[in-house]
């Protein structure tokens, strides 16, 4: 594949996008230096750029791109239904069959209301834990990437210079001028250690609502957690009448019932976002009848009026139908099958480069890193400048190479992947690997 690269036609758009959008990006996650790239089309696994320099995808929009660009099915799907129109003011059976197919695809899913992203399915799923419970307060995980929202924002980046004692992480808000009563509401919890995390919690269980959890969050480095950790924590959940919310925004893919059946965990609520919207914008949270019953107008229980304009469009529950129904059990199988293989492999040439990195990851999804020694919790997985300038040898290196990855240097694999595209990645990645073995 050619990777030669014309820059300027992408260089000019850029700066027109520095004078309307701020950084001349609408997201961090499109940000690049010395500019983004630009896409003309898509198909398959393969983006093509506004150079006409058509590269690998293994960031899939940030892994919620579970079939790919331009899916014919999902292109036929959604078709047919935007000559029918886009959003409605009343209901749509397309609603009703996608949570009874989410709800029988998926052991202890009840109920479920349908939104608009990620961000807004943890969102509703706080605010229907505490409706439930009649408490202000939540936990997350140090590290933890949980949307753009206050609460969950609270430790989201934290760093040596403020993440205090790792015994008792310091609350750090993410954006400058959050309500300090906001980030009062947020326990942090060390991820992976049951003994400070359950006595941090202790501290505040007359208070906590929920406890919010990722089984293999991105940022605390893409390592499922420990088997006796979840465990732990579950149990204190249910003797404190806490809710366990769990966030499934990436990790369902991880398993055709998502990664909780794994754990044999039946959390309260799970949110979910990302591959159920088939590449339109979406969120879901799903739960015990009990709690979502908050949001139920017919209910006695109901304390949560719930509203969103695009809520349930028939644009994103048509896609996303047909995305889960092409998901099934085989294709799970297969994707985490290629991406077991490539981690692997993976750690194998890392073996055999000599480079200081290791590879961590689940499902169909894998993360390097540029740490001798694979991370199990944030402070672990947070990096130093150091490696972070052998991160980017690595991401232009991919780059170059005619692959696209996720700007932590993870990759997402999607169902139009094969042997042959993953075989492609390592080859590249084993070029890279050695780049950075030589770096002082
Ligand atoms: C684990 C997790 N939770 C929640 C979100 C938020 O989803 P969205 O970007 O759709 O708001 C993300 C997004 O990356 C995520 O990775």
């Amino acid at each position: 594949m050619s990777t030669h690269v014309d820059v300027t036609r992408s260089a000019a758009l850029y700066e027109r996008a520095l004078k309307v959008l701020p950084g001349g990006v609408s997201r961090n996650a499109a940000f690049r230096d010395p500019h983004p790239l630009y896409a003309d089309h898509a198909e398959g696994c393969r983006i093509t750029d506004i150079e006409g320099v058509t590269r690998l995808d293994f960031a899939n929009n940030m892994a919620s791109l579970i079939h790919g660009h331009a899916d014919p099915d999902m292109v036929r799907a959604v078709t047919a239904q935007l000559r029918k129109g886009t959003a409605y003011n009343i209901g749509t059976e397309i609603e009703v069959r996608y949570a009874e197919y989410l709800n029988e695809r998926i052991p202890g899913f009840d109920m479920m209301r349908f939104v608009n992203s990620g961000t807004e399915a943890l969102m509703v799923g706080i605010k229907a834990s505490r409706a439930f419970t009649g408490r202000p307060m939540i936990a997350k995980a140090e590290g933890a990437y949980h949307g753009a929202y206050d609460f969950v924002e609270v430790s989201q980046t934290p760093s040596p210079a403020n993440w205090g004692d790792a015994d008792e992480p310091r609350r750090v808000p993410l954006v400058k001028g959050t309500p300090e009563s906001a980030v009062n509401e947020v326990v942090v919890i060390p991820y992976n250690n049951i003994d400070r995390s359950i006595s941090l919690l202790e501290r505040s269980k007359d208070k906590l609502a929920c406890l919010v959890l990722d089984l293999m969050p991105h940022r605390v480095g893409l390592n499922p957690a420990d088997p006796e950790y979840v465990a732990a924590l579950r149990d204190w959940t249910k003797k404190n009448g806490v809710l366990l919310l769990l966030d499934e925004v990436i990790t369902l893919r991880s398993h055709y019932t998502g990664l909780q059946e794994q754990y044999g965990l039946r959390p309260d609520l799970t949110a979910m976002g990302k591959m159920i919207g088939g590449g339109f914008p979406i969120g879901a949270i799903a739960g015990r009848r009990d709690v979502m019953d908050v949001l139920n107008p017919r209910s006695k229980s109901y304390v949560y009026p719930h509203s969103g304009t695009f809520s349930a469009n028939p644009i994103s529950l048509t896609a996303g139908l047909a995305a889960m129904e092409k998901f099934d059990r085989s294709e799970v199988a297969r994707l985490n099958g290629m991406a077991e293989r490539a981690i692997a492999s993976i750690r194998e040439m890392i073996r055999q480069t000599g480079a200081r990195a290791s590879v961590t990851g689940g499902g169909s999804m894998f993360r390097v890193h540029m740490k001798a020694t694979a991370p199990t919790n944030y402070r672990e997985a947070h990096t130093t400048a150091e490696e972070n300038k052998r991160v980017k040898v690595m991401l232009d290196h991919m780059f170059d190479a005619g692959f696209i990855l996720i700007n932590s240097c993870s990759c997402a694999l999607s169902t139009p992947m094969g042997d042959a595209e993953v075989d492609d990645l390592l080859d590249a990645m084993r070029s890279g690997f050695e780049k950075i073995a030589a770096m002082p």
